[in-house]
């Protein structure tokens, strides 16, 4: 198989990339990559923000203090794959032609990372791509990002895998080894940053949690969950809470109106639950550190979770992180309220259960904090 592989990139002047960003996580996941490349200072770095998200990202940039050089805006209300993809390929392939930078820099498998590599790619611009060579082997799930990942990694130059999973997943499609680096996952990084500051919540909907109240953690948003699976989820909660009744639910809702017009239709009437906007991500941070339980069908909670040594039922049928389960810290336990609840109940009524999977837990699969050097260090050498 040919991939697109341009070893080193020879120039006059600063270096300058591009990252390019649209959602949450892949600002959470870039924040300690930007960060580190205008540390070096060898770099001229440009943040372009497609604003495939809207408020969700500004949370995220205004925390970790990063500003955009160029903001998109793409973001609209219910928006479409083929509105996200159309836009963002146009958007991202203007400003390209105005930076011409000697590299870009995509993360992950949102709509905003393929199109934007794909925007790129048309331009014969090097791709390094963050988060490289995860995959569930099923186009259908998660969807539509399991091909993002895929088509992303086709034609990308640089492959920034987080575990030796990632880069054997690569391998196995005939990328790499050049170009390829295990990195971790940049994910750690940001996280042992925003823990040391998350030591009391600022949302003042979380007063009632702090001083040791037990609370469970639940956050859900995939497509596949969209529709009957999350009225499932919702159910198993509202069961889950019955059966304990010292418990109560913190659920931050993903400004998805879809997701939100589910989860506020079933649960909003339970006192014990508090329904509340997306976290500001110290908070939510605090809120994985301090939970008694973590429900969530997110590709990013699962590595938290697990650098946090915190048990996670993974609310799908398939996950591209399976080191999160075989390490001990993730639960593949899928959408079925009897399944959810049965697993919940287990782990909160056997504590030997639930402290059994924190010693298990040593070390992370997921990194130790300096993958963003890492990257740094290899766009370092290949940019000359
Ligand atoms: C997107 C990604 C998904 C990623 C998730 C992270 C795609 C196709 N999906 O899913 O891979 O896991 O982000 O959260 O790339 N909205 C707002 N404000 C915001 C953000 C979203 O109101 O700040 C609403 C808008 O109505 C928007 C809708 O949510 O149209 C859906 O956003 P979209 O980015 O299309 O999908 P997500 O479900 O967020
Ligand atoms: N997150 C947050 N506030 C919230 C919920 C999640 O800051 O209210 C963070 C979480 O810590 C993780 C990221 O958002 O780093 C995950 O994003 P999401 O679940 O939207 O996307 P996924 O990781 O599934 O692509």
């Amino acid at each position: 198989m040919i991939v697109m592989s341009i070893g080193r990139v020879d120039r006059e002047g600063p270096k300058t990339v591009c990252v390019i960003i649209g959602t949450r996580p892949e600002a959470i996941k870039m924040a300690p990559v930007i960060k580190e490349l205008k540390r070096r200072g060898e770099f001229s770095v440009r943040v372009i923000s497609t604003g495939q998200h809207s408020d969700m990202l500004k949370q995220v940039l205004d925390f970790f203090s990063i500003e955009e050089d160029v903001s998109l805006g793409v973001m609209r209300s219910k928006q479409s794959l083929d509105y996200i993809t159309s836009s963002v390929l146009l958007g991202v392939g203007e400003v390209l032609d105005s930076d011409r930078p000697d590299a870009v820099l995509v993360h992950g498998d949102t709509t905003t990372t393929f199109s934007a590599a794909l925007a790129a790619f048309y331009r014969r611009i090097p791709i390094g791509h963050v988060e490289a060579g995860l995959r569930s082997n099923d186009l259908t799930r998660p969807f539509p990002e399991e091909m993002n990942r895929i088509a992303t990694d086709r034609i990308s130059s640089w492959w920034f895998a987080p575990t030796e999973l990632a880069r054997a997943n690569l391998a196995h499609e005939g990328i790499g080894p050049e170009g390829v680096s295990v990195t971790g996952n940049t994910v750690v990084d940001a996280l042992q940053w925003t823990k040391e500051i998350a030591v009391e919540p600022s949302e003042p909907c979380m007063s009632g949690l702090t001083g040791g109240a037990p609370f469970i953690l639940l956050t859900a948003h995939r497509r596949e969950s969209w529709g009957e699976p999350l009225v499932r989820i919702c159910n198993a909660l509202v069961e889950i809470l019955r059966r304990h009744d010292s418990y109560r639910a913190l659920v931050p809702m993903h400004k998805n109106p879809v997701v939100r017009s589910t989860i506020t239709r079933i649960l909003s009437e339970d006192p014990r639950i508090i329904l509340c906007d997306p976290l500001n991500y110290p908070d939510f941070v605090w809120a994985l550190n301090n939970c008694g339980l973590i429900l969530s069908d997110s590709g990013g909670v699962q590595e938290e979770a697990t650098a946090l040594r915190k048990p996670v039922l993974i609310l799908r049928d398939v996950t591209e992180r399976p080191e999160a389960v075989e390490y001990g810290s993730g639960i593949l336990v899928g959408s079925e309220t009897g399944r959810i609840t049965d697993e919940a109940c287990r782990l909160l009524g056997d504590r030997a259960a639930y402290a059994a999977i924190a010693d298990r837990c040593a070390g992370n699969p997921f990194g130790d904090g300096k993958s963003s050097a890492r990257i740094a260090d290899v766009l370092s050498a290949a940019i000359e």
